[in-house]
């Protein structure tokens, strides 16, 4: 990671100078004095195309850091303290950009204009077949080929109290198949108390499906050498969607009661990832599902709880979303290089993503992932350690 830093945005909560694009340019050395936050803009590399990636570093004041890029508008890096309150970053992803662009499952990613699959690349809407690209055996994942992932988004620093950054890309018409033009707008804020808030907003000229969310993919151990199977989880959800062999939902709603997926109290991931005398185990190869959280009031509400015991680093995950996709890294197999040169091995990550169910568009029953031209899509996610 190329650290010269170009340009030190030092936001103090008592002046509340920044301007509202532009980070105040008030020195090019880090300041002396800690600042209540600030927002650290500098240089990433570049891509193939030599477009100049830029890293923000967001910082708190009580010394959390969360690294985003404006490629794929991704997470980074993310310290957060441990019972000893030891900073250690908390997240699988890459030294550079180099890696991101040779490929990795998401990490850290904006995922869109459709988090999770879609059944064939194939929807209908308001009498038209869209065809959708088709990038997972047979079905449609994350957006397609090039989703918002692997997209270049514009950083904005913005003005306020906390250290923010909003970033913006618009899909075109007919990108990877999907209908309409789509402004949309992520908008990560790292709070005082150690939580790190992603509001998402969106609008089309023309009717379509959007389902974005974060491909997070975290290790509260902060050691990704290991595996999170000994992180201990409670989701807030007591039914969820059993899939086929190629992890499109069936269409049921499955109470968690007496299954595996029952974490309505406290259990270990590894607890029973591996029972395979149970089918979705089998099918997801441990843990590749869509929660349907138990309250659905689509108010901002705890959703899931992790807790590493060793570290005794705990995080929260609170949405407005009406779903969780807690995947276990059953696609992790050593092949990808990261941080440190950590070769990330089978379940060393874990994923929280905060959705409508995948494939909505084909499924009539479940919460409608259409958006209309005058509507505004708007969620909320919070990630929160203590
Ligand atoms: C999906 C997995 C997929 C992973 C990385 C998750 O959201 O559910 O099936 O392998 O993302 O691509």
């Amino acid at each position: 990671m190329k650290t010269n830093t170009s340009l030190w945005a030092i936001c103090l909560l008592a002046l509340m100078s920044c301007n509202q694009n532009q980070p105040t340019q008030q020195t090019t050395e880090k300041p002396a004095a800690t600042p209540t936050f600030s927002i650290e803009k500098s240089d990433f590399g570049s891509l193939p195309t030599g477009e100049a990636v830029s890293l923000y570093t967001l910082r708190n004041k009580n010394g959390m850091t969360v690294g985003i890029i404006n490629y794929g508008g991704t997470i980074v890096s993310w310290t957060a303290p441990d019972k000893n309150g030891k900073y250690e970053d908390i997240t699988l992803g890459c030294d550079s950009i180099e890696g991101y662009v040779k490929g990795v499952p998401y990490f850290g990613a904006i995922v869109g204009r459709y988090g999770n699959r879609i059944a064939k690349g194939k929807f209908n809407l308001e009498g038209k077949t869209y065809t959708l690209a088709v990038n997972n055996i047979g079905n449609h994942l994350h957006g397609g080929i090039k989703g918002f992932d692997k997209v270049m988004w514009t950083a904005m620093p913005q003005s306020g109290s906390d250290p923010t950054l909003k970033l913006t890309y618009t899909s075109k018409d007919g990108e990877e198949g999907y209908p309409g033009n789509l402004a949309v707008e992520v908008t990560y804020t790292l709070l005082a108390d150690n939580a790190l808030k992603i509001d998402y907003k969106a609008t089309t000229d023309k009717a379509t499906v959007v389902n974005l969310t974060n491909h997070a993919y975290f290790n509260l151990s902060g050691k990704p050498e290991s595996t999170i199977l000994d992180h201990e989880v409670v989701l807030n959800a007591d039914r969820f969607l059993p899939v086929d062999k190629t992890l499109i939902p069936t269409g049921e709603l499955k109470p968690v009661a007496g299954t595996p997926f029952d974490f309505t109290k406290k259990y270990t991931i590894g607890a029973r990832i591996n029972d395979t005398t149970d089918t979705q185990i089998r099918y997801g190869g441990g843990y590749d599902h869509a929660w349907i959280l138990t309250d659905n009031s689509k108010t901002l509400r705890l959703a899931a709880t992790v807790t590493e015991p060793t570290s005794g680093r705990v995080m929260e995950v609170l949405t407005t979303e009406p779903a969780i996709q807690f995947y276990t890294g059953n696609f992790l197999n050593g092949e990808v290089i990261g941080k440190k040169g950590v070769k990330y091995q089978h379940r060393t990550g874990f994923c929280l993503e905060t959705e409508h169910y995948p494939d909505s568009p084909n499924k009539p029953a479940f919460p409608t992932t259409t958006l209309k031209p005058n509507e505004v899509y708007q969620t909320t996610t919070v990630y929160k350690f203590r």
